[in-house]
């Protein structure tokens, strides 16, 4: 029997890499995603678009372990870019694990398919918080944290979104291990600018709910700064989000692991910043956030 499943490909509002230690995110899956195809076979096989390799068959062989199914033949096919911050590697996690039960004629649960997406995960990047797979899982608008898992979010008015690829992708593992390190060797700075991130995610809950889209802006220009100041931002990423901003953008952000990838900038009307990050050489492409999907829906 052949399985097929999707998953979101996702933007992270405000919260990341505060979310690995405890602290709330803000999430929402965007329009880009991946599909998986899944058919028994005698080995496990794993291909994304013209990718395989053993990381990729590890990976598989994690999520069908967490689930109790056995060898797979499994195709994705991703339209969300890889490694750029916008939950790839959770959109194919989430899209395998529903393929693998779709095989199998078993109906999903929010349970099943996230602990296999969280297997996924870990053996990309060794400490998972699990908000890309919830955001992947979800779609919609979330608010995140470890200990309580997925909240939807009621969005009182659409956020419109210009995502900009600001660079070459950085490995999330990487990252978070940097965000580690610094916290070994500063740890009054982590502490201050986890507490810092946890404030603004709480209040952007609030301009989120209310439809205060300029409080919301700003909120995410103070989130860049806790950011840079973890190092996580790079020269590609200060100018993608001082073009969003000069352009009339209400706030621009790295979203994800930061390094290099996604930058995302919030406005009124998308099309002039597009236009302008465009014309200043980066690719960039609109999408809306609206109001909380059923599971799997596409954004
Ligand atoms: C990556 O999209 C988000 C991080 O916070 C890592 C995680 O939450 O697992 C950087």
């Amino acid at each position: 029997m052949t399985g097929t499943g999707r998953g979101n490909g996702k933007t992270l509002l405000l919260g990341e890499h505060a979310v690995v230690y405890g602290m709330p995110a803000i999430a929402a899956g965007i329009r880009l995603g991946a599909v998986a195809t899944a058919v028994r076979g005698d080995a496990f096989a794993l291909r994304v678009g013209a990718h395989a390799g053993p990381e990729l068959r590890a990976a598989l062989e994690a999520a069908a372990g967490a689930l109790g199914v056995g060898p797979h033949r499994v195709e994705v096919e991703a339209s969300v870019p890889l490694g750029s911050g916008l939950g790839g590697s959770a959109a194919i996690g989430v899209a395998v694990a529903r393929a693998l039960l779709s095989a199998q004629g078993e109906a999903e649960t929010p349970e099943r398919v996230l602990t296999a997406a969280g297997a996924w995960e870990k053996v990309f990047h060794g400490n998972p918080s699990g908000v890309d797979a919830a955001a992947a899982y979800s779609g919609g608008c979330i608010y995140f944290t470890k200990a309580a898992g997925i909240e939807p979010l009621f969005v009182a008015v659409p956020l419109r979104l210009v995502v900009c690829l600001a660079g070459p992708p950085a490995s999330t593992k990487e990252m978070v291990e940097s965000v580690q390190r610094l916290g070994e060797r500063r740890p009054d700075l982590l502490a201050k600018s986890l507490s810092g991130i946890e404030s603004l995610v709480k209040n952007a809950r609030l301009c989120i709910e209310a439809g205060d889209v300029r409080g919301l802006g700003q909120l995410m220009n103070y989130n860049q700064m806790l950011l840079s100041g973890m190092f996580l931002s790079t020269p590609e990423i200060e100018r993608a989000c001082a073009v969003a901003r000069e352009s009339g953008a209400l706030g621009a952000k790295l979203t994800g692991a930061g390094g290099g990838g996604a930058v995302i900038a919030l406005c009124e009307d998308t099309a002039p910043i597009e236009a302008a990050l465009k014309s200043d050489g980066f690719s960039a492409f609109s999408t809306e956030i609206g109001a909380s999907l059923q599971p799997g829906a596409e954004p």
